[in-house]
């Protein structure tokens, strides 16, 4: 293992004991899948925020490394938490859940952690730079700044991506190295319209090929939003971190193996998740919507109002929330009987969703997650359907 002066340092404990803890983290780690290298990073990015994943024994976790005066040596936002700070009567949340929240994300802070509550801090809070060495965890913001942004980090989890940001270290592995090249190109004959078509076709991708670097051929180009919804899907059903597309620039491998993806595999999903019973729950905004998808909504929503029986989240960062409130959008959203969400994610929060609730998303990924962690029936449906269905139009 190559270590330089200061990480020898580190280990010696003189960084203290939370620093010494974290870098032989990102030793082992290093050890077992990198170079025997460390690189140093710009940013981190941290998972396991709610208390519905990491429990009691993450709370001791994090609040030992708070308490012992760890603190990350760069720039690093969180993941969602498990409800709307403001709004916790929407997540079901009780009062032994709402505090415990709450001292995980004031011991994350306690380390200089940034409360960004969000899976797209790529939009304001945390915006690295193409070429940029970073620890991210959350695989969908993962994927996208490595193949839209063109950073660099491995595919982190929660504690590897805290440790990274408490030493300012990663382990040098392929993902940090030029080396990440499509080995797979995927040829997609299946016409892409709308968000959820993105989001399916990552997550058919991944099931076809989930230990493969893709390269992906759409019709018309793959550019702008849409490509966080391609992440997440990917990021749902295979373990890449990254995938390639035919606009970006870089030399394509000869003597790619190529799969086709045709309209009937896209169906295929589609039909599992077909709506056949009307929406108790609508859900939009995973991955967290921009300003711009928020703004496309409140247009949709104007002097309209959401249907009875059905609760209708659209989640977001604070940060968007802000702009969102500044501009004077939130009052639409209250007119017509939406929830503009910040901070959480549905997936690890605590609410109850019952074998007669509907959840009918746009995103690949929501509707996997819902069906795994829920009991309720799910469906996939365009952005279109999810506005409609709300409104009963
Ligand atoms: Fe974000 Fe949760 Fe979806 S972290 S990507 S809203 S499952």
């Amino acid at each position: 293992m190559r270590l330089g002066r200061t990480e020898k340092m580190m280990l010696e404990g003189r960084y203290g004991e939370a620093c010494k803890r974290s870098l032989e983290l990102i030793v082992a780690i290093a050890e077992s899948y990198g170079r025997g290298e460390l690189i140093k990073i710009k940013s981190a990015h941290v998972s396991g925020v709610s208390y519905k994943s990491i429990g009691d024994a993450g709370l001791e976790y994090l609040k030992d490394l708070a308490e012992g005066g760890a603190k990350v040596r760069v720039k690093t936002t969180m993941n969602p938490c498990g409800f709307d700070l403001d709004k916790p009567w929407l997540f079901d949340v009780d009062e032994t859940f709402f505090e415990k929240q709450l001292e995980i994300i004031k011991s994350l802070e306690a380390m200089g952690v940034q409360p960004s509550l969000t899976c797209t801090p790529y939009y304001s809070d945390n915006k690295p730079r193409r070429g940029d060495h970073i620890a991210w965890a959350e695989s969908s913001a993962v994927i996208y700044a490595n193949s839209v942004i063109g950073a660099y980090t491995n595919r982190e989890s929660g504690p590897s991506a805290l440790a990274a940001a408490i030493t300012g270290r990663a382990a040098l592995a392929k993902d940090h190295t030029d080396e990440r090249k499509p080995s797979v190109m995927v040829e997609v004959t299946a016409k892409i319209f709308d968000y959820s078509d993105w989001s399916l076709l990552g997550f058919v991708v991944g099931r076809l090929v989930p230990d493969e670097v893709p390269l992906i051929k759409v019709k018309g180009g793959t550019m702008g939003d849409k490509l966080k919804y391609l992440s997440a899907g990917l990021g749902t059903s295979s373990a890449t971190s990254i995938f390639w597309t035919a606009e970006q620039d870089f030399q394509e491998p000869r003597d790619l193996k190529r799969i086709v993806v045709t309209k009937e595999d896209l169906k295929e999903v589609r039909d599992r998740w077909a709506l056949t019973r009307r929406p108790t729950v609508i859900l939009i905004g995973c991955p967290h919507c921009s300003l711009r998808e928020v703004k496309e909504i409140a247009r949709s929503l104007k002097g309209r109002r959401v249907r009875r029986g059905v609760m209708f989240l659209i989640l977001t960062s604070r940060s968007v929330y802000r702009k969102a409130s500044e501009l004077g959008l939130l009052e639409i959203f209250e007119r017509a009987g939406a929830h503009l969400v910040k901070d959480a994610c549905l997936a690890v929060s605590p609410k109850k969703l019952s074998r007669n609730d509907v959840v009918l998303t746009d995103s690949a990924k929501g509707a996997y997650y819902a069906e795994t962690m829920t009991n309720a029936t799910i469906a996939l449906g365009g952005r279109r359907a999810c506005l409609e269905e709300a409104l009963g139009i």
